[in-house]
């Protein structure tokens, strides 16, 4: 039965997230990371969250955020993960995530999180900067910490905020013994930071991305044809992956690849000489049939909230299983006295 709760598997774990940020993944989200996550859910156990905790950092209205986390676990599963072999769950329901935080943010410099690139990309974006923002990787780390995961799938830009993980894991166990086990970032090469249709040489994001330089998953199929159509490419006309010397053609070569299945080289040699024209239409007709299936289940998942809600609450009953062993070998380490019965 879907999302029936497991007991956990001997299996290495993985364990993975997004902040429900938007109401549709972009195809960064989808190519970078959901398409990895599908990849490693038969030979792993996998721990999939929405970090609704994470998307407290940006001032939202309440009714928003109770949308978006139903409709980013939702936009999962119609991905396809599969919720018989993958717990997914809200973050904020394992009361222990917050907890962990507290424990790891009093063994972190406050200069570790002052060099986060991330945080201080944001503010220079002009985010306003709150206390959750600023530590906002120490939850993360305890997001991944409580799970012993092995491995994170992720894309490119969430790789500094591994780096202090695994710092941090590395760091408490000198200090209390060994208690978290060190995981390792499984970020895809080529596909591990899609970018912005009309600014290609910066990713494309949920926060910061002009509504035409996006291609939400959810989107109308012809705004998304008409939003590759557009993409910012170059004056030379040739079909050739460089990323550095022409980075919006790079771009769509990767994502027609990541969707299709073509190697880029082919896909070069299919388009030498035709303009960017025929290209584009090609990459269009791709994205389109590839995120076609995902509205359909959507509007079906959706529609019944009530066994979204059940599927999440079994996820999470799963994940606190988890949680709940390491956060007790934490409490020990550290020298928090077992609450009395
Ligand atoms: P978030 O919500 O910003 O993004 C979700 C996932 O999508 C990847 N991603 C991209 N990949 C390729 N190209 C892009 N343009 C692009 N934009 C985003 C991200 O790398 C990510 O994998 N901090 C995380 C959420 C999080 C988390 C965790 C992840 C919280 N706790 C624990 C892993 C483990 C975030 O903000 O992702």
């Amino acid at each position: 039965m879907a999302g029936m709760a497991q007991t956990p598997t001997s299996r290495p774990r993985i364990l993975s997230g997004m902040q429900p940020t938007s109401d549709s993944l972009h195809i960064g989200n989808y190519i970078g990371a959901l398409t990895s996550w599908i990849g490693l859910q038969d030979d792993f156990e996998p721990y999939f969250f929405v970090a609704d905790l994470h998307a407290l950092t940006v001032a939202t209205d309440p009714e928003v955020v109770r949308r978006r986390t139903r409709l980013t676990a939702a936009q999962y599963i119609a991905a396809g993960i599969d919720t018989d072999r993958c717990a997914v769950f809200c973050q904020s329901h394992v009361r222990e995530h917050a907890e962990v935080m507290w424990v790891l943010s009093c063994q972190t410099a406050m200069g570790e999180m002052e060099r986060m690139t991330q945080f201080k990309d944001k503010v220079a974006k002009g985010q306003k900067a709150n206390v959750g923002l600023f530590t906002y990787p120490v939850l993360m780390a305890g997001d991944i910490l409580l799970y012993d995961a092995q491995r994170v799938p992720v894309g490119e830009d969430q790789r500094q905020h591994l780096e202090i993980t695994r710092d941090l894991a590395v760091r408490f166990n000198q200090r209390f013994g060994e208690t978290f086990v060190v995981p390792e970032p499984h970020i895809l090469k080529q596909s591990a930071k899609i970018m912005d249709l009309q600014e290609p040489t910066a990713k494309m994001s949920k926060t910061s991305s002009s509504p035409k330089g996006m291609i939400d998953i959810l989107d109308d199929p012809k705004r998304i044809a008409k939003n590759i159509r557009s993409a910012v490419t170059d004056g030379e006309g040739e079909v050739r992956y460089d990323p550095e010397g022409k980075p919006g053609v790079s771009n769509l070569l990767v994502i027609h690849s990541a969707l299709s299945g073509t190697p880029v080289d082919e896909l070069e040699r299919r388009f030498e000489g035709q303009g960017y024209g025929s290209f584009k239409g090609e990459v269009a007709d791709v994205v389109v049939d590839a995120v076609a299936p995902f509205r359909e289940r959507i509007e079906e998942l959706t529609s019944d909230p009530a066994e979204l809600d059940r599927i999440l609450a079994a996820g999470a009953e799963r994940a606190r299983t988890v949680a709940a062993a390491t956060m007790d070998r934490v409490r020990e380490a550290v020298g928090l006295l077992a609450a009395g019965v």
